[in-house]
């Protein structure tokens, strides 16, 4: 983009900036600090009035960054004050008093410190009993070598399936016994994609029947391209049979991420799947007449039900149920309500839950709460009439993905509470639930847990979680045993 695209668009952005109202109720930033909010307030205004422009709304998601010019006081008090001509940044120093730019200089170190919160590196796990403070849990290993666990299902027996993404399909037995199980789809384990979700058929106990998500290849003269498919098959002692290719994402694309991949089951019978952008934003998720950006809706044989929001509408592909999404990684069955919850990937500072209603759009990526990668923002606007706002969004980002609610007694603190495995920060999240709404409260559990890829509640109502290998694990899953405090 040239330096004149950029200033025109960011002088778009600071009329946008100046005329929208930022109602945040639903942010967790909001219930930060008051205090702070008013000592900042000429910072508070000016970013969001003027800097926004270039470097996004929240301050949280700007100071997410490699800093080029060093981030003490007085480096960020140059770049204010000098500016980047050459890049496109223009000085402060005659708008701006020098107590001024001294107060956006603290209030970007504010951000800093509030970000730094999340980051739990350096957290020490001395033994397997974790006080969060609104619960003791110890954590008991079930099952260890599985490198990166990506779904889980729990059969009627006690038994356990994982899906391992390198394209591993593993038997979890009573007695912990891990056993492979044959007859899995090929699958392309490169980048984000590989072997998937897991869900299990309503009527399993009979029928015996999976689903499996995967990255399937389609090899092409000089490429192998890739997308996100779902296969149905039979388990038979420890193979599969009667394997059928029932959805396949179109179309197959060179790229190796945002296959989204969960599989739910709703309490219509009907199989949800989420697939992502697959890196194109700007042609999959707001156009309906490919599979990419979506969560659809079929049938168990993997044909369309006839009541899915499309099915009437020329060049619409039927399947979809609701648009807008960029890359979910968690969707999960609310139990008291019976609607689907999915977490999604944003870009920097931009992860959101969204409750899936059929039909509707999600925005991306005409809306969103978060920037490029490269710190540039994407979009000028978070809202959007006939675009759905999420239930939270998360600044900064924290890679969401698997999803539960915690149900049942087991943890009576937590109850109907909505849990969010996080990649980055390696922890568990809990958001609290009132009255089916987030309140915006949120506890950390479980720091540095590790790549967090998965919650599920259990048969037993116990809390599930597949964490990825690390420097300190091979690799597995952990069940979360509630102790009295
Ligand atoms: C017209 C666009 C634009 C506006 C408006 C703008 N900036 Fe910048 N800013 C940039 C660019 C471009 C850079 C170069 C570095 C980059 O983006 O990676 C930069 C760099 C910076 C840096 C140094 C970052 C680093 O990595 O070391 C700081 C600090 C900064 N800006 C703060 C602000 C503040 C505070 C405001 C509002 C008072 C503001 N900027 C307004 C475009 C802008």
């Amino acid at each position: 983009m040239n330096k004149t695209h950029y200033s025109l668009i960011s002088l778009l952005f600071i009329l946008f900036s100046l005329s929208s109202c930022h109602t945040q109720k639903k942010d967790r930033q909001q219930t930060q600090d008051e205090q702070t909010q008013k000592k900042y307030s000429f910072a508070k205004a000016t970013f969001s009035n003027i800097c926004s422009g270039c470097h996004g709304e929240k301050v949280e998601t700007f100071v997410d960054r490699k800093w080029k010019y060093g981030n003490t006081k007085d480096s960020l008090m140059a770049s204010i004050s000098n500016g980047y001509a050459d890049l496109g940044m223009p000085g402060f120093k005659a708008t701006f008093s020098e107590e001024n730019i001294r107060e956006l200089a603290d209030f970007i170190l504010q951000g800093i410190e509030n970000n730094n919160k999340f980051d739990l590196k350096d957290v020490e796990i001395k033994s397997n009993i974790f006080d969060s403070g609104s619960q003791k849990v110890r954590l008991d290993t079930i099952a260890k070598d599985i490198k990166i666990p990506w779904g889980m299902a729990f059969l009627p027996n006690g038994e356990m399936l994982i899906t391992e993404r390198s394209g591993k399909l593993y038997k979890l037995t009573s007695n912990q016994k891990l056993q492979s199980i044959d007859g899995v789809p090929e699958v392309v384990a490169e980048g984000q994609g590989g072997l998937l979700d897991i869900a299990l058929h309503s009527n399993f106990k009979d029928n015996h029947i999976i689903y499996l998500s995967y990255a399937m290849p389609k090899k092409t003269d000089n490429n192998t391209l890739a997308t996100t498919a779902v296969m149905k098959a039979e388990l038979v002692g420890n193979g599969l049979t009667n394997q059928d290719n029932i959805f396949v994402a179109l179309p197959f694309s060179k790229r190796r991420h945002h296959y989204g991949s969960r599989l739910q089951f709703g309490n219509d019978g009907k199989l949800y799947i989420s697939v992502g952008d697959r890196g194109n934003e700007k042609e999959n998720p707001q156009s309906l007449n490919n599979f990419l950006g979506k969560i659809h809706r079929i049938n168990d044989d993997g044909s369309i039900p006839q009541d899915n929001p499309f099915v009437n509408q020329q060049g619409a592909i039927p399947s979809i149920y609701s648009y807008g999404h960029r890359n979910p990684q968690g969707m999960t069955l609310n139990p008291s309500t019976g609607e689907i919850w999915v977490n999604e990937h944003g870009p920097r500072g931009g992860d959101e839950i969204n409750i899936i209603r059929k039909g509707k759009n999600y925005g991306w990526p005409v809306i969103t709460y978060g920037i490029n990668y490269n710190g540039k923002p994407i979009s000028n606007i978070t809202k959007k009439e006939g675009m759905e706002q999420p239930e939270i969004y998360w600044t900064p980002s924290i890679a969401p993905s698997g999803i539960a609610f915690v149900s049942g007694d087991n943890y009576k603190k937590w109850e109907g509470d909505v849990l969010t495995g996080s990649l980055r920060f390696r922890y568990l999240n809990r958001t609290k639930i009132l009255n089916n709404k987030i309140t915006g409260e949120e506890e950390i559990l479980l720091k540095n847990i590790g790549r967090l890829r998965n919650v599920k509640i259990g048969n037993d109502g116990f809390i599930y979680i597949a964490v990825e290998a690390s420097k300190n694990w091979t690799g597995g899953i952990f069940k979360l045993v509630p102790i009295d405090n």
